[in-house]
């Protein structure tokens, strides 16, 4: 039996159910008849969805879907995402409702903006951005911490219909060099840094050497607007009066009046670069009406949110849950949020908790991978806390495991809340598979069924749905709104990656593994190609190995994800060094070069993409075809016996590599 297997076959002997609450299934906003309403018309059903969306023109066909895989929702349709997200609310009667309550890192440093206060925000980011020359179908790339400003310029971006491509904030200049470049932006939103960890941490000057890079590769930015966040020191040559301009010079003189333009509901909404099988990122687009459609109709569901709720996701808004669950859905829902700047653990490690305690909040939103963090910090931590106000939690970004579920529920949840697993992607932009939290009787580890309105299958190589307790590859079947539309600038990969191994049936593949048990329930396993998921962040494989080589001391490169305890996935890399490294004593890979090729890393693409190992090896597992054997340098990295190497063209190599490890270990 394969490890997968193994580890499959103990997640279905879990056993333990839990019911959703007698008073929260009586006034759930989803009953278990949507499931049977929306697969007897899918299509109505969708059109029934989008009325919680306020159109300035009334769509007229809900779906083309006769060029696949290239869709059209809503056509006809015209709304403005930020007039949904904000202005709405506000001639609703409910501008005085909290939007944000925005908790900066350095403790006592709050703010809450009411729906009335955003719009005005919106409006003068949308005004300033406007005399910047921004028009619509222009690009804005932002690069910022989790502040307030951040939301205001997503919003503004979409009220004067120019796509945003947000990059988070953890990644280097490269990163955001190649992206600028990508996606041709013309203008870039940041700060001067932001607060993490206690200290402040630099954003401005990542943009000014990505700005030269981007210079290089032969596209100008041509205007940077900076928020004054922390107040830091730019360095002599870290202003451009000729391109940068202070956020409170620009925005904050702007006029409050700004009248949002409609725009097609295939409008594009926002590009957001994700990794995959190659070392380029993907520009994942996403349009305007069926996205927002997706976003509000699934956060009203999944987290079957009430009026009064007080709802905190954790992401990043550099990712794609914070544009969909901290951006579109909640806003276009008139939700009061919270919005936290730091990381868990500064000033205290209970600072979570403390946020939930002073904002009450009821629906909370995490990655297993903070999850697991806390078990180990232990239970006393949040104990000391007040978190009865909770009511519902959520985990996104990969598998959570039985045990991290229960504890969640347990200790977080205090044994009242559903925790509802949501699976999904950036391509697919709204939750696809997760319980229903008035509805279905979770299961620890299992992301249960597609919701009412999506179509989810498990397939086995020939796209034949496998039968129940059976692994294979997780598809979807039908379209749905918030699919991505393709890859900016690139149909043809947006073709051959999501749409080509299943073409014969016209299903999405969406790149993961999945088991259905007993019950049909899906069981998502993590990725089937050379993605990995760290910390719940997608990192490929392939771009890091492209990062290793770009190293002038190292020849050859091979990256796998192994098991972490705490990340889910670690990143473990094996190098080759070139001759010239191992005349100057390199040979060893002793800690100098480890060391090394660890900060090289980090400043080609970012700290989370570090690996935790790297090993200095004198050959690479190859096929005889010349194909890296990543499965056999996994069991290396997760210290198992190595598998079957009949296909190995040479079958010595793994002895090599096992008996030179020894002194190649660059573990931190
Ligand atoms: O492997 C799956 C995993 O995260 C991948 C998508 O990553 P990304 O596009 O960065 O989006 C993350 C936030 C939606 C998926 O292909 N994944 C996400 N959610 C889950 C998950 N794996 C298992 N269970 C989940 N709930």
């Amino acid at each position: 039996m394969s490890n997968t297997d193994q580890t499959l076959a103990n997640l279905l002997q879990e056993d333990r159910r839990f019911e959703p609450p007698a008073e929260l299934a009586a006034h759930a906003n989803l009953t278990a008849e949507a499931y049977d309403r929306a697969a007897a018309d899918r299509e109505g059903f969708w059109a029934a969805q989008a009325e919680r969306i306020t159109w300035a023109e009334p769509f007229t066909q809900v779906l083309d879907w006769s060029n696949p895989p290239f869709a059209k929702w809503y056509v006809g349709g015209k709304l403005n995402a930020a007039y949904n997200c904000v202005d709405r609310h506000v001639e609703a009667g409910r501008g005085d409702k909290v939007a944000i309550h925005f908790v900066g890192e350095p403790v006592g440093d709050t703010r809450s903006i009411t729906y009335a206060e955003l719009q005005d925000l919106v409006s003068q980011a949308a005004n300033a951005l406007t005399d910047l020359g921004v028009e619509a179908g222009d690009r804005v790339a932002i690069y910022m911490p989790m502040i307030p400003e951040a939301v205001v310029t997503m919003l503004a971006c979409a009220r004067i219909g120019a796509p945003h491509t947000v990059v988070f904030g953890g990644f280097s200049s490269d990163a955001l060099a190649s992206r600028l470049e990508d996606c041709q932006a013309k203008v870039v939103v940041t700060a001067d840094g932001g607060y993490r960890r206690g200290a402040a941490s630099a954003l401005k000057p990542a943009v000014d050497e990505a700005r030269t890079k981007a210079e290089t590769l032969g596209h100008t930015v041509e205007k940077v607007l900076v928020v004054r966040r922390t107040g830091q020191d730019l360095g002599e040559n870290g202003w451009d009066d000729a391109v940068d301009v202070w956020w409170h010079d620009a925005v904050d003189s702007a006029s409050t009046q700004h009248t949002p333009e409609a725009f097609d509901a295939e409008h594009p909404l926002y590009v957001m670069y994700t990794s995959g099988t190659t070392g380029k990122p993907k520009g994942i687009l996403h349009t305007t009406g069926g996205y927002l459609v997706g976003c509000s109709y699934t956060h009203w569901a999944v987290f079957d949110l009430k009026d009064d709720d007080v709802y905190w996701c954790t992401a990043d808004i550099g990712w794609v849950t914070g544009h969909s669950y901290i951006v579109y859905g909640p806003l276009a829902n008139g939700v009061t949020q919270v919005l936290y700047e730091g990381t868990p653990d500064s000033p205290e490690r209970g600072r979570w908790w403390d946020v939930i305690e002073q904002h009450g909040v009821t629906i909370f939103y995490t990655a297993p991978t903070a999850i697991r963090s806390f078990m180990k910090q232990g239970r006393e931590i949040p104990d000391a806390r007040d978190l009865s106000s909770l009511r519902l939690l959520g985990s996104v970004g990969e598998p959570i495991n039985p045990e991290a579920y229960v504890w969640y529920r347990h200790v977080i949840g205090g044994d009242r809340t559903p925790v509802v697993d949501t699976w999904w992607q950036t391509e697919t932009g709204s939750i696809m598979i997760s319980p229903l939290p008035g509805v279905t009787a979770g299961k620890p580890g299992s992301a249960m069924i597609p919701i009412p309105g999506v179509a989810a299958d498990v397939v086995d190589e020939e796209g034949t749905p496998v039968p129940n307790g059976s692994g294979g590859y997780l598809v979807l079947t039908e379209p749905w709104p918030s699919m991505l539309r393709t890859i900016w600038g690139d149909d043809e990969r947006f073709k051959e990656t999501y749409w080509a191994r299943f073409a014969k049936q016209g299903y999405y593949f969406a790149g993961d593994g999945a088991k259905k048990d007993s019950d049909g329930d899906l069981w998502v396993l993590g990725r089937v190609d050379d993605v990995m998921n760290v910390s719940g962040h997608r990192l490929s494989t392939t771009e890091i190995e492209s990062a290793l080589v770009s190293h002038p001391k190292v020849a050859e490169a091979a990256v796998v994800g192994a098991k972490d305890e705490d990340t889910g996935q670690a990143v473990c890399a094996f190098v080759i060094l070139r001759e010239s490294a191992l005349d100057s004593g390199a040979s060893d890979g002793g800690d100098d070069i480890v060391a090394e090729l660890r900060k090289h890393v980090r400043k080609e693409i970012g700290p989370i993409a570090t690996p935790r190992q790297i090993m200095v090896v004198p050959e690479l597992p190859k096929t005889r075809s010349g194909k890296i054997m990543r499965r056999l340098l996994r069991d290396v990295a997760e210290n198992r016996e190595i598998g079957d190497v009949t296909t190995l063209a040479d079958s010595s190599v793994m002895d090599l590599i096992s008996s030179g490890l020894s002194g190649g270990k660059g573990d931190e």
